[in-house]
């Protein structure tokens, strides 16, 4: 089965990029030339996606979607139709995903957060993909991290070994810092989710922070025996930060510019 939809969760506070998103939202920030959502959806695109639910806040619903329709679509991009959902208030990433839920129907489906920019030449959904069995089981994409991460990520629970980048897992717990982390393999922002994660959501608590927990729910796939990890080959580009900004806008102009674009800077 083809994954023809993606959800993109875009409807974060940005607290960390003030005062730049005082009034420009995060997902519109420009990393080199083009605003940090399109890098999402041109993924979603390249894996196959047809549909691209950008999930959004009150204010930057309508710049989403004049930025990807106004006046056709972008080029390279007319083969996904990119149709923004508002989240009216902020209760966390696993709220602002069981948004789709009424889009996505009984659809497997990838979920990309727009904070997160794959390096050129490094695209992972097609191995989440190639290790879902066909879209009937939920599969995260997983990197390792150094001790102080562990208290920034959600941290699975393995359930087997490794074998070809690819392990089940049997749950998942959010930041949990050095002491309590199950293992050292962090949740990165790609995932496919098969549609019982929305039924999931939809009952969901609220979990650390006070926010409904995209973890929590990944929690529950792994506790029924119903998730894979996939971990990445190489780091995901963080435009969330200004520092992670800063290294996203370096590694992607270097490679549209050519290495020699900071010659003599
Ligand atoms: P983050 O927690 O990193 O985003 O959420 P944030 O809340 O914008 O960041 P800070 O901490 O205030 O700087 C990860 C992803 O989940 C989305 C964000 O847009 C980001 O893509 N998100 C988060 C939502 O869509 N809705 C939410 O309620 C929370």
């Amino acid at each position: 089965m083809s994954i023809d939809v993606a959800v993109i969760p875009a409807a974060g506070r940005g607290t960390r990029m003030r005062p730049a998103t005082r009034v420009v939202p995060k997902a519109l920030i420009t990393v080199v030339d083009r605003p940090a959502i399109q890098y999402a959806v041109e993924e979603a695109a390249r894996a196959g996606a047809k549909e691209a639910i950008v999930i959004v806040d009150l204010d930057a619903g309508h710049l989403v979607a004049q930025h990807f329709n106004l006046g056709g679509a972008l080029p390279g991009l007319e083969g996904i139709h990119v149709r923004p959902v508002v989240q009216e208030e902020p209760l966390g990433l696993g709220h602002a995903v069981g948004e789709a839920a009424h889009m996505v129907g009984d659809r497997p489906f990838y979920c990309l957060l727009s904070d997160n920019i794959v390096r050129p030449g490094f695209d992972v959904l097609p191995q989440l993909a190639a290790g879902s069995d066909d879209g009937t089981v939920s599969v995260v994409c997983l990197r390792r991290l150094h001790d102080a991460m562990l208290s920034r990520y959600g941290v699975v629970i393995p359930a087997s070994d490794v074998e070809q980048d690819l392990l089940d897992l049997a749950g998942a717990v959010e930041k949990p810092g050095v002491a309590e982390a199950p293992s050292r393999l962090g949740l990165v922002g790609r995932y496919l989710f098969t549609p019982e994660i929305l039924a999931i959501l939809d009952k969901l608590p609220p979990g650390f922070g006070g926010e409904i927990q995209l973890t929590d729910a990944i929690n529950q796939l792994g506790q029924a025996g119903r998730l894979r990890g996939h971990i990445a080959d190489e780091d995901l580009l963080d435009v969330g930060t200004p520092e992670g900004l800063l290294q996203a806008s370096v590694c992607l102009g270097r490679h549209r510019f050519g290495p020699q674009v900071f010659d003599g800077f």
